[in-house]
């Protein structure tokens, strides 16, 4: 059967405007703003029903590492559907989910040795702080009930990921409902060393208040793609040690060698105590996440059926995902993504760099796969960047900047001339719109 799209543009439009609710977007611009329909996709490539093609740089919202439509994850998601695609893990186990664990452990940082499966960032994130607070309500440190931050982390949007988080934009009309965190001040001018030195002085000072600590390592994605130098993270771990509580890599965004290394947590050659990983994990195909945890973690949660970890989901280790998640790490493997993205990843430093000079752009800076700036004021409610977004439409490529922030993210695996016309549509849409205001 051939499945072919049956409304005409203007019939989706209005449907899409007259029905859905977006996200992160208010109703004016829902109804105003221009909307790029998709009809497929191909590797970095986003493809319009009338066959207009664009560069996909956000890579659909930070994971699709692979490209679209890469011919293993079909195959691998078409036969995982033919023989189960889904069951419940309450009772019954299945070999895609059982593999993927012991596959998901052998490439996580050392120390890391079980698997709670979920299905996108923010569960996998939840699950992460359930696990560290009731291992110390349960191990006679109840005392322990209090999450240490960076400021301006983003780690989802449910509530407990936001309580956590600290973008204003996102969080902060639901302050109300969210437990405390404690997070320093924001960092002026990117100068991260005062702001850890900060939160070191929280750790000796109540570390046994505290259940653990929550970072995006290295980069922060939300808000704004802020980078921090991997000797900080390293001391972060010394500290969290010497406080006796955990660390809790938030690898959603940075995971599956977004930034160069497998795992963000490798630039400081860390591990964490829980580490909570989605987007990439599933090659951006499905939505699937897991939450990986130390043994001592585990422990704790032994000794009867009221220390169990009262959380579950019913997607838990979804055959599909599982399958097509084995199939992420083997194309990994095999096609050596991780050697592939750093070779390309000198590539986008450079041309980052190169728009670095351009009047008005601020903070060039670029981490393996992942390269950002900031024109004007920065801020997610900042108007520049959409003006730049809506020229990169015209020329070729979907950014979706985060406010006055824009970012490339493509694929690991993406094609040397196709990643050259990405960066040149984002440097002429920048140039456009920068020159057209000054
Ligand atoms: C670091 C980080 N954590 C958690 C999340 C939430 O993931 P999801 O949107 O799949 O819930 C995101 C999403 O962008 C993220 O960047």
């Amino acid at each position: 059967m051939v499945w072919r799209m049956r409304l005409s543009d203007d019939e989706l439009l209005a449907l899409d405007r007259r029905h859905l609710w977006r996200p992160y977007t208010s109703s004016e611009d829902h109804e105003k703003r221009s909307l790029f329909i998709v009809d497929r996709a191909e590797g970095p490539w986003l493809i319009g029903p009338q066959g207009q093609r664009v560069l996909d740089a956000s890579g659909s919202w930070w994971c699709n590492n692979l490209g679209h439509g890469h011919a293993r994850l079909r195959l691998a998601l078409s036969r995982q559907a033919e023989q189960l695609m889904h069951v419940t893990f309450g009772g019954a186990t299945h070999e895609p989910a059982v593999r993927l664990a012991s596959e998901l452990l052998a490439v996580a940082p050392r120390g890391l040795t079980r698997v709670f499966f979920s299905d996108n960032g923010s569960t996998a994130v939840e699950v992460a702080l359930k696990i560290a607070f009731q291992y110390w309500q349960q191990n006679g440190r109840a005392d322990r009930d209090l999450f240490l931050t960076l400021p301006g982390g983003y780690h989802g949007d449910t509530l407990g990921a936001m309580s956590v988080g600290a973008v204003d934009e996102f969080s902060g009309v639901f302050r109300p409902l969210l437990f405390e965190a404690a997070r320093p001040d924001e960092p002026v001018e990117h100068d991260w060393e005062p702001v850890f030195e900060s939160l070191f002085s929280r750790l000796r000072k109540d570390g046994d208040r505290i259940a653990g600590v929550i970072v995006e390592p290295i980069v922060q994605g939300a808000a704004g793609m802020r980078m921090y130098a991997p000797k900080l993270l390293a001391a972060l771990r010394e500290e969290a040690d010497k406080a006796d509580t955990f660390l809790i890599a938030d690898e959603v965004f940075t995971g599956f060698g977004r930034t160069g290394p497998m795992w963000a947590s490798d630039h400081g050659a860390i591990a964490p105590d829980l580490l909570c990983t989605a987007k990439g994990l599933s090659g951006g195909v499905l939505p699937f996440a897991a939450t990986l945890a130390t043994e001592r973690i585990y422990e704790g949660f032994r000794g009867g059926k009221e220390r169990a970890l009262m959380h579950g989901h019913t997607f838990f280790g979804n055959p599909l995902g599982a399958a097509v998640a084995l199939e992420v790490l083997a194309i990994y493997r095999e096609e050596q993504i991780l050697e592939q993205a750093r070779r390309k990843a000198a590539r986008l430093a450079a041309a980052i760099d190169d728009i670095g000079s351009l009047p008005r752009v601020r903070h060039p800076r670029a981490l393996g796969m992942c390269g950002a700036f900031d024109v004007g004021d920065t801020g997610y409610m900042g108007k520049i960047g959409w003006e730049i977004s809506d020229a990169a439409l015209e020329l070729g490529a979907h950014l979706r900047p985060l406010g006055n922030t824009i970012y490339v993210v493509p694929p690991l695996n993406i094609a040397d001339d196709d990643l050259d016309e990405l960066l040149h549509i984002v440097r002429k849409a920048t140039e456009r719109v920068l020159v057209k205001d000054s």
